[in-house]
């Protein structure tokens, strides 16, 4: 019983939406209505169920009103158009340095961090923190943001609809910091941000200079903490990555 409980929580299913369990093979199955031959006057018709997910536009006016991080995490606190709020236990906006020159942008909160409200904390954070600890950085000089704020049920890499109405915020996020520099870490940050469809093995290491929101800037990615702590081999390439941020931070005079 408790493994089924732990499976059901590590797929997001975590919110008692009643006192009392309700069996639902006992139910009979809803019978089929024949519809009526004419449509029926307005005050009438049945309610249509609501559309899932947000609009958009209305994600993109939200995100460019915001005049500060502050404003912008107090917006993205009260805003319901993103499914993946209503599963997660809080937002997970950012940590690290809101001054600093040099941005990380991972792609979703884990459970620990849905728990701490942070991002990066779990195993996979501490790993970030000996990976810039390796090239002199933590983070009191980075700043740490995800693709999306919220926790996707069970870990699962969010949808591109989910993505499409968090990136407005997340833009909005990188034009407020005005980052020098960013590092992407894992593949669906990487396609995120470098609108790309190619692989994360094929564009690691490589810097480019892309338009965040209205904010231009060089950026490379490479591989997420978690990949390299199951294929720990990789850790060699990443290691590559991360001397590279360090040269160019230092070409460019970078703290
Ligand atoms: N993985 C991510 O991409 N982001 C986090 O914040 C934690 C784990």
């Amino acid at each position: 019983m408790l493994a089924v409980l732990d499976w059901y929580r590590a797929a997001g299913v975590d919110t008692a939406v009643g006192e009392e369990p309700v069996d639902r093979f006992a139910q009979r199955p809803p019978q089929r209505v024949t519809p009526p031959p004419a449509a029926a006057p307005a005050a009438e018709r049945p309610v249509e169920a609501p559309m899932l997910g947000g609009d958009p536009s209305e994600a993109r006016s939200l995100a460019a009103s915001a005049q500060s991080l502050d404003q912008l995490q107090a917006i993205l606190g009260a805003y319901d158009g993103c499914g993946l709020k209503l599963r997660a236990t809080q937002l997970v906006f950012a940590d690290g340095n809101p001054e600093a020159e040099i941005m990380l942008i991972g792609e979703a909160p884990g459970a620990e961090e849905d728990r701490q409200g942070k991002p990066f904390v779990g195993k996979s954070g501490q790993l970030l923190d000996r990976m810039l600890g390796a090239i002199g950085l933590d983070r009191t000089n980075v700043y740490i943001a995800n693709t999306v704020p919220w926790r996707p049920p069970g870990n699962r890499t969010p949808t591109p609809e989910e993505m499409a109405l968090c990136l407005p915020f997340l833009h909005r996020q990188v034009e407020l910091v005005a980052p020098k520099l960013v590092m992407t870490l894992g593949g669906p940050a990487m396609q995120t941000i470098f609108s790309t469809t190619t692989g994360i093995i094929k564009m690691r290491g490589k810097w480019s200079s892309v338009a965040i929101g209205h904010h231009t800037v060089d950026a490379i990615p490479t591989l997420h903490p978690a990949y390299l702590l199951r294929n720990p081999a990789a850790k060699q390439q990443a290691w590559r990555d991360m001397l590279s941020l360090k040269l160019k931070a230092e070409e460019l005079g970078l703290n």
